[in-house]
């Protein structure tokens, strides 16, 4: 985690918050703790309070719109044309949820629409599955935080995290249960949550698409560019990269082309001639 001067501020208050609940009176002390093996547990207690996990359904929807509506249809397009029935998604850094969970019910409605227009040549089951056969959907939810991890896999949400979800949205993908909103079975299974260190070298691989958005921002610049390259890596051919608001591949990266689009950004890994 990298923590400019901006920061430190934080950094330092988070630590003393830990030192406190721990009853520990030096920094020097805490650190022995954390890097001993009887530290393992304080220093996940630690990450929880270091890491900035906000987020909302449907973050940046111009984003989203162009992935749905351009970059996805033509997903679709090219893999039925080549008989490749797979679509694998990885929200890296998907906090408590709603990120991957707003990718899967974006391709939900996609398939639905996509198969209105050109059905498939074979009988489809009744009642209809979200996803239509022969087709795979994976979307893979990863993060550093074990919390967040629950958080997204338990797949509840209140009034508040709701705002943002239109009642369509609410009526096909959630069940109401008392004041919550779960999401529904179909929908949550197609989500598979796990933890990952993006910092790591082995990190998933043969993506179409990668979601990796407002998580740069807190790496510094070199470590920004290990990721670049390390997510060209995780991605098959033609695949897709999108990044946060205020984030961009500029300057870190010619691997990459942009995408722009009312106001959506996509970045498209570049094939290099044999
Ligand atoms: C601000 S949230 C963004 C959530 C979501 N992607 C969005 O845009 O709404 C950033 C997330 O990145 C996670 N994160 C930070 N550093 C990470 C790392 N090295 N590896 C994996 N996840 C990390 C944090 O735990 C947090 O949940």
């Amino acid at each position: 985690m990298y923590f400019d001067e901006r920061r430190a501020h934080f950094l330092q208050d988070r630590i003393q918050r830990r030192l406190k609940a721990c009853q520990i009176d030096s920094f020097h002390n805490y650190y022995r703790l954390l890097t001993s093996r009887e530290g393992k547990a304080e220093l996940a207690a630690l990450l929880e309070n270091l890491t900035v996990n906000e987020t909302s359904f449907f973050r940046n929807k111009p984003q989203l719109e162009l992935f749905q509506k351009t970059i996805l249809e033509q997903m679709l397009h090219h893999k039925q044309e080549r008989r490749d029935w797979t679509l694998k998604i990885w929200s890296a850094g998907c906090s408590t949820g709603q990120e991957p969970y707003t990718l899967a019910m974006q391709v939900c409605d996609a398939l639905a629409y996509y198969y209105l227009r050109n059905p498939l040549p074979f009988d489809m089951p009744s009642p209809k599955p979200l996803i239509p056969p022969p087709w795979k959907v994976e979307i893979l939810a990863s993060d550093i935080s074990y919390s967040v991890l629950r958080t997204g896999q338990e797949g509840a949400y209140n009034e508040i995290q709701m705002e943002p979800v239109d009642y369509m949205y609410r009526l096909r993908y959630f069940d109401k249960v008392g004041d919550t909103y779960r999401i529904k079975q179909p929908v949550k299974s197609l989500v598979q949550f796990d933890f990952h260190n993006l910092k790591t070298e082995f990190l998933p691989q043969r993506n179409d698409f990668i979601f990796c958005r407002n998580v740069m921002i807190y790496f510094d610049d070199a470590e920004q560019k290990r990721l670049i390259d390390k997510f060209y890596r995780c991605l098959n051919p033609g695949g897709y990269l999108f990044v946060g608001h205020a984030e961009s591949l500029f300057g870190l990266t010619d691997r990459f082309r942009m995408i722009h689009q009312n106001n959506g950004t996509a970045y498209q890994r570049i094939e290099v001639e044999p």
